[in-house]
């Protein structure tokens, strides 16, 4: 069967929604199929929600049915697959009890499509696996190409088309405003008979991208070298119902040892960046793990420890800030990392047994796990395959950061938090550090003391995108 991808403008629902004292009223337009031949029906839709005051000619911020930016929150998580999301309660555990993104943007006076994407735990009915890399970005470009395929049918701007994701939702946000109309991607578009249209987009919004899978395992030695014992905080939604469990131990000898190796591995990494500071400084480190890449890492923390402090937090009880005359005048990122706790075990992603979401993320249709370095192929303890470079490649925002390949969207706001253990702050800061050499506009911040979470702070967010949409 063939769907069609002319979006029927007679089909939808006005509906009303109250959360807490916020109630609004929108156009649903739910579970549009963005591709003529899709392979997974539950998740290659779309739902796309238009605040009904624009069909009453009314404007808000300013903005008419015509103007108003339309905000694309993709809903993965942990490489599983994302579900089209509707406005209502936050599904996140980081979120529990507040309304999701899509709710906030409503209000906002957005026009807000939320596309579903295929992740690593879809199967079909023979059992093969239809969701691993690059299956997720390729639904999420889809889904691009569906909207601007329908912009004469619907409201919004599909010019004004802003990204975001959390954690793998936000590296697959990085990769969409990376990755716009390149070509290596035709093949897998065509397939499924995706819309030919640009899939480029306007902004992203990337709440700690779990990103440069092929160097985390480094960059997480490098973060948390020295910090020997992890613990890791479970939680799992079992019928709807959260059960916790807490794992943690200490990491073996061999472990320990290797970490050295990575943490030299990470800076020959970082040496081969080119990167600079912004001001000509160039950021390299040396085999031990310091050097001008590590102070400059660090003067994220401290940026974000200075604004904390002139809000009023109290920094007495970390001994490891130094605060001269109300200013942050130092930090020790070791007692830093000491403080906020390893989460994984080495190597963090590119696990020697293969269990880890990632070594799924880039897995086959038949193989259901598969290492992604050559690393973590060398140390296998599992007999797993190594995953084509080129896939691999395909799934990293990085490949295309310098623009030189594809469509970088121009406007760039990433964060990440100074207690998130899920991967290295230092993959965030790479990135936004060879975005900003590229000549995109970035606004990157490590938000004071926030775990690993995303949506914390919408305001602040949809300030931002007014900002770049007059
Ligand atoms: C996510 C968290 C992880 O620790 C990881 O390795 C991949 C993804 C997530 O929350 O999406």
């Amino acid at each position: 069967m063939e769907y069609s991808l002319d979006l029927n403008e007679n089909q939808y629902e006005v509906r009303t929604l109250t959360m807490g004292e916020t109630t609004i009223r929108f156009r649903a337009f739910e579970d549009l199929v963005y591709v003529r031949h899709p392979v997974d029906l539950e998740h290659q839709k779309l739902n796309l929600y238009i605040p009904e005051d624009y069909y009453e000619g009314k404007t808000i911020h300013g903005y008419t049915g015509k103007t108003v930016p339309i905000f694309f929150p993709n809903a993965s998580g942990a490489y599983a697959s994302g579900p089209a999301d509707r406005p209502g309660p936050n599904f996140r555990l980081w979120g529990r009890g507040k309304p999701n993104g899509i709710f906030y943007a409503l209000a906002a006076g957005f026009v807000v499509a939320a596309p579903g994407s295929r992740g690593r735990t879809v199967q079909d009915e023979n059992g093969d696996f239809l969701g691993c890399a690059p299956a997720h970005i390729v639904d999420l470009k889809a889904a691009v190409r569906y909207l601007r395929h329908n912009k004469d049918r619907i409201l919004g701007d599909t010019e004004h088309i802003i990204s975001n994701g959390t954690s793998a939702g936000g590296a697959l946000s990085a990769l969409l405003g990376t990755s716009g109309n390149s070509v290596e991607y035709e093949p897998y578009l065509e397939a499924l008979g995706a819309a030919q249209e640009r899939d480029d987009i306007f902004a992203a919004s990337c709440y700690t991208p779990i990103m440069d899978l092929e160097h985390a395992d480094m960059a997480y030695e490098w973060m948390f070298h020295g910090v020997n014992h992890y613990e890791l905080h479970i939680v799992k939604n079992i019928g709807g119902e959260l059960h916790e469990s807490f794992v943690e131990g200490d990491m073996t000898p061999e472990q320990i040892e290797q970490s050295d190796f990575l943490v030299a591995r990470f800076a020959d990494y970082v040496n081969s960046l080119g990167l600079e500071d912004g001001t000509g400084t160039s950021l390299e480190l040396s085999s031990d793990g310091s050097g001008s890449f590590r102070n400059y890492v660090t003067s994220f923390v401290v940026q974000s420890a200075q604004r904390a402090l002139d809000q009023g937090a109290d920094l007495s009880g970390m001994p490891w800030i130094t605060v001269e005359n109300s200013r942050v005048t130092a930090l020790d990122l070791a007692a830093h990392a000491r403080y906020a706790t390893r989460m994984k075990q080495l190597p963090a992603f590119d696990q020697w047994d293969l269990r880890s979401p990632e070594n799924e993320l880039f897995g086959t249709a038949k193989q259901q796990f598969q290492h992604f370095t050559e690393y973590g192929k060398a140390h296998s303890t599992a007999g797993g395959e190594l995953c084509d470079s080129r896939i691999v490649a395909l799934m990293n925002p990085l490949t295309f950061a310098k623009g030189d390949r594809s469509q970088v969207c121009r406007h760039w706001r990433i964060r990440f938090g100074t207690l998130d253990r899920d991967t290295s702050m230092a993959v965030s800061v790479i990135f936004a550090a060879v975005l900003r050499q590229a000549g995109f506009d970035v606004d990157y911040f490590m938000p004071w003391e926030i775990p690993h979470a995303g949506d914390y702070d919408m305001d602040e967010l949809f300030t931002w995108i007014r900002s770049l949409c007059p």
